[in-house]
């Protein structure tokens, strides 16, 4: 049986026989090829590492569980997060099995409704704030500070190291063989986390080198490509909504050392990225995660990839967690239950090679 992260990589995490372990089994997500995308680039093998099958939908859980672990170890009575919206639900969720309070901090009418949804029913304390994702983080921040509180966001260090695990997973899955990495980026932590985690497993010489590290922002908070704090930051992207990471600085270092990039897409670039995974791959993510598929298909045009190169998109949520891209009423017609007009439509589509 898959018992979760922290159990499956004891070796990497530090944590003592009888130590109290909160898990939602999370973890353990497919790589899945993409043979029709990859014949479409025509450069590079594609694989999709989807994340949107961990427990509460995002690879938020891989953090949540190490963090919580630790706040409950450590006898917190409560967990507090700002979130553009997968934070919030797993940090939700993992206090709902732990049995402990959370607070979290969103920015008002800026976060999907599916993620909402989770945090509500999980049962935290949420707050909307008239600010961005950036002003929430300053404020729990200062709170966390006085100690009746356990920070969660990825500034707690066992957040990240928990998120390691999704570079163990993908070395395992692809024994090795991982040229490029690319990763949406936003408050900058799970490139930063990723960039450890396959330098844990060089370290270990579980693989004998690193991969390239490619982030993308989306270009209306792109504080990291255009080295500057975006203090209105704009996208359709809700997750990546930021405009000062906390992480930026492990980010900058994970991009040179491992001669990479962050780069940007717009969101058009995203918009036709998403729809591109669901129609050709059958995987549904949300528009942050399909930044890195737009940022791997703007580099594939460039030429910048070597030919039959390894590279993996991390595909971050769940496309059930953001609906709102689609709109039902524009995009289908209704008709009467009469078969003759339900066999035409067949037939048309169908044409003549029926
Ligand atoms: N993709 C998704 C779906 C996310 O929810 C996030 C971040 C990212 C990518 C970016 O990851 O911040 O480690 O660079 N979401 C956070 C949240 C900020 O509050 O849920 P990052």
């Amino acid at each position: 049986m898959w018992n979760g992260i922290i159990e499956k990589y004891k070796d990497f995490y530090d944590i003592k026989d009888g130590e109290a372990v909160v898990t939602l089994n999370e973890g353990n997500t497919p790589l899945i090829p993409a043979e029709n995308i990859s014949n479409i680039l025509g450069d590079i093998k594609l694989y999709l590492k989807y994340e949107g099958l961990n427990t509460t939908g995002s690879f938020k859980d891989r953090g949540m569980t190490m963090a919580v672990s630790k706040a409950v170890e450590a006898g917190s009575r409560a967990i507090i997060c700002a979130s553009t919206g997968n934070t919030s639900a797993a940090a939700a969720a993992y206090a709902a099995k732990a049995g402990i309070k959370c607070f979290v901090l969103i920015p008002n009418n800026k976060i999907a409704l599916g993620k909402l949804a989770q945090a509500i029913l999980y049962g935290a304390e949420i707050i909307p704030v008239d600010g961005n994702f950036d002003d929430a983080l300053r404020i729990v921040r200062e709170i966390a500070e006085e100690g009746k509180v356990t920070l969660v966001n990825s500034v707690n260090p066992y957040r990240l190291l928990g998120q390691r695990s999704g570079a163990y997973e993908v070395c395992d899955q692809l024994e090795g063989k991982v040229d490029y990495l690319s990763i949406p980026v936003g408050n900058a932590g799970n490139i930063s986390a990723y960039w450890a985690g396959f330098k844990d497993y060089y370290a270990a010489k579980k693989i004998d080198k690193l991969p390239v590290m490619l982030g993308f922002q989306a270009e209306g908070a792109a504080p990291i490509v255009e080295n500057r704090v975006f203090d209105e930051p704009e996208t359709i992207a809700t997750a990546i909504r930021i405009g000062n990471p906390a992480s930026w600085d492990k980010a900058v270092a994970a991009r040179d050392e491992s001669k990479g990039l962050i780069d940007k897409v717009t969101d058009d670039e995203i918009l036709q990225a998403q729809k591109l995974l669901a129609s050709k791959e059958g995987v549904f993510v949300e528009p942050a995660s399909a930044a890195s598929l737009a940022g791997v298909i703007k580099l594939s045009k460039k030429g910048y990839f070597e030919k039959d190169k390894n590279v993996v998109c991390v595909l971050t949520g769940n496309g059930l967690k953001d609906p709102s891209v689609v709109s039902p009423e524009k995009e289908l017609k209704v008709y009467s239950v009469k078969i003759e007009d339900i066999k035409a439509i067949i037939d048309k589509t169908l044409g003549s090679d029926q």
